[in-house]
């Protein structure tokens, strides 16, 4: 593949002329994902104090069948995911016209990368409920960058990776491949700066209006981090925390995420207990969140998902172990966190299983929210995949309405759409709170009166619709009261 000379030329190549175009720092985006796309269309946008654009943005993915639909969806201006977020559609429409943003399948644009910013997936697996760490598909990512990068460019991770990875495993693979290219490490930069991105109505917001964490390699690769994170966060309001060490901002990222799973965890047994001895978790949990130090504790639910939460608990366990060398220590909490919430959903299944005496073969469930959180289209390990395959796997039929996903690639099934005829299902399971789901009009239930009904989300009683109204055919998961 020819190597690109500019990014007016990787412009071209995408079949746009670039008559806008203006000289600035190049700002290469590797990963466009959930987190990768926001990030270049936030740096896109990313203005000096005198209004000017600062930098030309070029957003790279795989040469695959999803790499390039969302390469194509950003050279057409549209957001390659379902968003309610107007402010990232109209920045990416804004970034359109002014032709300072581009993506490609061409890694050769790394050489004109005066920062690169890393936001490619890294997954972990198990063996027998032990954390694998597998830094192959990293590994190819640094080397393609390594390849092409330019002296005095700078390498931003925003992965979430394992504490020791920048490192233990960057660092010497840059150093593997620098080498063939008659460079070192002293000719480029690297820091570590994870992303807090949350996708939903604040999607953008969520990157440009909220506090970051980053370290560098060494002092000039902190403050290079820092100049940068300085142009495209608001940090007036949203000051940066630096961390000592590349270690330090990997923990800081695993930590953050491993206490809320924590938190998340902590409810389910008392989410039980509340069932069991017939009180209602949610308003003690209110009292509770009423005091602030105990303000972020969590309502139950169907489960967590997504792809940071069910994942990240794990990342300091296994590189306590894989990365550090320190054999068969504990981490009892991290692990057990994710063991408890992945299989969360499983109580809700077995309170399908109570209120149909045990059998649900045949019967026509309809799960109203399939994403992992409310007000987003992501599926990824959501907790209504495990609910609905739980339910196949003993006989019922599943079908779902989520405005959010129009195809559940998980369970290959499209969303029903509206108007819903209530009539054909035995049971509705809400198990997301979409704003559409709290607007829902369930007066439509009332067509079907033997409509079994188990609700998530605390959504019936959060809109005003009790127990009274449904009586024995509705569960509150956490609402044990009769
Ligand atoms: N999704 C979130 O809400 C969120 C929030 C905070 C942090 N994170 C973290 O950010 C990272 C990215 O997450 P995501 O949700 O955007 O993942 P994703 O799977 O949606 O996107 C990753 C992208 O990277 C691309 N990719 C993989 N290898 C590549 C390579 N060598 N060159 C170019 N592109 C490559 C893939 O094709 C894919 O498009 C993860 O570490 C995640 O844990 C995610």
């Amino acid at each position: 593949m020819a190597t690109n000379r500019s990014f007016k030329d990787i412009f071209e190549s995408q079949g746009r002329k670039p008559e806008k175009y203006e000289e600035r720092p190049i700002v290469c985006v590797q990963g466009l994902g959930f987190v990768g796309s926001a990030m270049a269309v936030a740096t896109s946008i990313a203005k000096s104090d005198s209004s000017e654009l600062n930098f030309n943005v070029i957003g790279i993915d795989l040469d695959t069948k999803l790499g390039n639909e969302r390469i194509d969806a950003i050279n057409k201006g549209k957001f390659p995911f379902n968003t309610n977020d107007e402010f990232l559609k109209k920045s990416l429409e804004d970034a359109y016209e002014q032709h300072n943003l581009i993506a490609t399948s061409d890694e050769s644009a790394f050489s004109l990368g005066d920062v690169i910013i890393i936001d490619i997936h890294l997954d972990i697996d198990f063996y027998d409920d032990r954390p694998i760490l597998d830094f192959s598909t990293l590994e190819i990512a640094i080397e393609s960058i390594a390849k092409h990068i330019k002296k005095g460019a700078l390498i931003i991770v925003e992965t979430t990776v394992p504490p020791g990875t920048c490192e233990k495993v960057i660092v010497p693979k840059l150093e593997e491949i620098l080498a063939k290219r008659k460079l070192s490490l002293d000719d480029i930069f690297l820091a570590h700066s994870y992303e807090r991105v949350m996708p939903g109505d604040d999607y953008l917001n969520s990157i440009i209006n909220f506090w970051r964490v980053f370290s560098g390699m060494n002092k000039e690769s902190s403050d290079l981090c820092e100049d940068f994170l300085s142009k495209i966060i608001n940090i007036d309001q949203y000051p940066l925390t630096r961390l000592s060490s590349m270690t330090s901002s990997e923990t800081a990222k695993v930590l953050e995420n491993t206490y809320r799973a924590v938190n998340i965890a902590l409810i389910d047994e008392w989410t039980k207990y509340a069932e069991l001895v017939g009180i209602d978790i949610f308003e003690i949990v209110d009292a509770i969140r009423k005091r602030p130090t105990h303000s972020n504790m969590m309502y139950p639910g169907l489960g967590v998902g997504g792809y940071c939460l069910t994942k990240d608990s794990s990342f300091a366990p296994a590189a306590l172990e894989q990365v550090f060398g320190h054999k068969n220590k504990d981490f009892p909490f991290s692990n057990l966190s994710r063991i408890t919430n992945n299989n969360m959903p499983l109580h809700a299944f077995s309170h399908t299983l109570r209120v149909f005496d045990g059998d649900i073969k045949n019967k026509r469930v309809l799960i109203f929210g399939v994403s992992y959180r409310q007000d987003v289209g992501d599926t990824r390990f959501s907790p209504s995949e495990l609910y609905a395959k739980e339910c196949l796997k003993h006989g019922a039929n599943i079908e779902y309405f989520d405005p959010h996903v129009e195809f559940w690639t998980e369970l290959n099934i499209s969303s029903i759409e509206q108007p819903i005829n209530f009539n054909s299902y035995h049971l509705l399971m809400i198990a997301v709170s979409h704003k559409e789901f709290k607007d829902f009009d369930y007066n439509l239930l009332d067509i079907n009166p033997s409509l079994i009904i188990i609700d998530a989300a605390n959504l019936l009683a959060s809109i005003g619709s009790s127990r009274d109204k449904y009586g024995d055919r509705l569960t509150i998961l956490g609402n044990g009261q009769k």
